[in-house]
C-alpha cells in the first residue's frame, strides 16, 4: 500500500481523487473508544472513574479520558476528601483538592461520590494520637461529617459515610470508632450525615484482603455487612447502597458476586462497584489480558444482573496511576486503559457486557 493510502486507512480516512474524505464511523472505529458510560447510561447505569491531584496533572490523555462523560460519568476523588486532607487539624478544614475535583467533573458533566467520612486509615495525627473519651469523639466525628457534608450539601450524588469497619473473619475492625464509640458509630454517622445533606445516598463500603473469603461474594465478611444491614434497616437508619470496592486478582473471582448481590438487593438497597482493578503479576502478558478482561466481563454482568446495581466505578484511569505497585511492588496493571492511555483488552469486554446487558438499572444522571 503506497504510504499515503496506508497512512490514511490506519486513521480511517478514504482517498476521493485528490480529496480525502474522513468517514465519521470509521474514525471513531480508529480511535478505539466505546464510551463506557454511554453504554451503561443506555442500560440505566453509569461508570465511573477515580482520580487523585489532577490540578498538578499534566497528562493530557488522561485528563481528556478521565473527563469525558462519555467513558466515565461518575467520578470519585480518590484521596481529597478524607480525613487527613480535609481536617488536618482539629477544626481547621479544608476542601481546595475535593472542591477542584468536583468543580472539573461538574463542569464534565460527571457526578461525584463522596469518598469517604469514617475510615481507620489516612486519619491525620491530632485525632489518631490523641486520647479520646466516647462523648469526645463522637463530637469530634459529628463535627467532621457535619462540615464536610454541609460543605458539598446537594453536590454530590452520594457518600461513603463508612468505609471498611470489618476484619476479613466478619469481626469488629479495631478502629478508634470500634473500641471507644463502639459498633453504633455506624447508624450514628448515618443519621448524622443524613441530617446535613438529606439527599445524599449513604453507603458503607468494603473490601477483602485476601482471596477468599471475600466481601464482593458470600462470605463470613459480606455476611457481616449482610446482617449490619438488615439492622440498619430495621431501626430504620438511613442507609441506602452497598459498596462492593472490588480490588481483584486476575483468575481469582468469588463466584457467588451475583448471589451476593441480590441478598442486598433484596433488602431494598442499592449496591455499585466503588473500586474495581484486577491486578496480575508483573510483567503483564497475553494470556493474563485475556483472563482479566473475561474478569472483567465477570463483573460487569454481576452489576448488570441486577436492576439493584446503579454503577461501577474502577480506582483510577490507567495503569500507571493505580495505586496497586506502591502496596503490592510485583503486581499492577490492573485497569482498563494501559500507560499510555491505550484501552486493553478488558476495556473492551466492559464495552460488550455492557452492551449485551439485558436487565435495566435505575441511576438517574446526577447533578
Ligand atoms: O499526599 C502525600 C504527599 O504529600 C507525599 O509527598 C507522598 C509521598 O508518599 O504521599 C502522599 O500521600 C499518599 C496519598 O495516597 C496521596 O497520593 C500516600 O502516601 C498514599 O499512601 C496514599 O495512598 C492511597 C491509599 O488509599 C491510602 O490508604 C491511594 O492513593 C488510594 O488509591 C487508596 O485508596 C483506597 C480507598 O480509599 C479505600 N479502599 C482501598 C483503596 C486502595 O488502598
Amino acid at each position: 500500500m503506497a504510504p499515503l493510502v496506508q497512512i490514511a486507512a490506519t486513521l480511517g480516512l478514504t482517498l476521493a481523487g485528490t480529496f480525502i474524505t474522513v468517514d465519521a464511523a470509521a474514525v471513531e472505529r480508529a480511535t478505539g473508544l466505546k464510551g463506557l458510560n454511554s453504554l451503561a447510561k443506555a442500560k440505566g447505569r453509569y461508570f465511573g472513574t477515580a482520580v487523585d491531584a489532577i490540578w498538578q496533572n499534566t497528562d493530557t490523555k488522561y485528563l481528556k479520558i478521565s473527563g469525558d462523560f462519555k467513558e466515565f460519568g461518575m467520578i470519585t476523588p480518590e484521596n481529597e476528601m478524607k480525613w487527613y486532607a480535609t481536617e488536618p487539624t482539629r477544626g481547621q478544614f479544608n476542601f481546595t483538592g475535593g472542591d477542584y475535583i468536583v468543580h472539573w467533573a461538574h463542569k464534565n458533566g460527571q457526578a461525584v461520590r463522596g469518598h469517604n467520612f469514617v475510615w481507620h486509615s489516612q486519619l491525620p495525627d491530632w485525632l489518631n494520637n490523641g486520647t479520646w473519651d466516647k462523648k469526645t469523639l463522637l463530637s469530634i466525628m459529628n463535627t467532621h461529617i457535619g462540615h464536610l457534608g454541609g460543605h458539598y450539601r446537594g453536590k454530590l450524588y452520594c457518600w461513603d459515610v463508612v468505609n471498611e469497619p470489618f476484619n476479613d473473619d466478619g469481626t469488629w475492625r479495631s478502629t478508634i470508632w470500634h473500641d471507644i464509640i463502639g459498633p453504633e458509630f455506624i447508624p450514628l454517622a448515618l443519621k448524622k450525615a443524613h441530617e446535613i445533606d438529606p439527599k445524599a445516598k449513604l453507603y458503607v463500603n468494603d473490601y477483602n484482603a485476601r482471596r477468599f473469603p471475600s466481601v464482593e461474594g458470600l462470605s463470613v465478611k459480606s455476611d457481616a455487612h449482610y446482617n449490619l444491614a438488615k439492622s440498619l434497616l430495621k431501626q430504620h437508619v438511613p442507609y441506602h447502597g452497598f459498596g462492593i470496592q472490588g480490588h481483584l486478582v486476575v483468575g481469582q473471582l468469588p463466584t457467588t458476586i451475583p448471589q451476593n448481590i441480590a441478598r442486598f438487593a433484596a433488602l431494598g438497597l442499592e449496591v455499585a462497584f466503588t473500586e474495581v482493578d484486577i491486578r496480575m503479576d508483573l510483567p503483564d502478558n497475553a494470556k493474563n489480558q485475556t483472563i482479566q478482561a473475561n474478569d472483567y466481563k465477570t463483573v460487569v454482568n454481576a452489576c448488570v444482573g441486577s436492576k439493584a446495581c446503579v454503577g461501577i466505578t474502577v480506582w483510577e484511569t490507567s495503569d500507571d496511576y493505580s495505586w496497586i505497585p506502591g502496596v503490592f511492588p510485583t503486581q499492577g496493571d490492573a485497569l482498563l486503559f494501559d500507560n499510555d492511555k491505550n484501552p486493553k483488552p478488558a476495556y473492551y469486554a466492559v464495552a460488550d457486557a455492557l452492551k449485551a446487558a439485558k436487565v435495566h438499572g435505575h441511576f438517574n444522571s446526577w447533578p
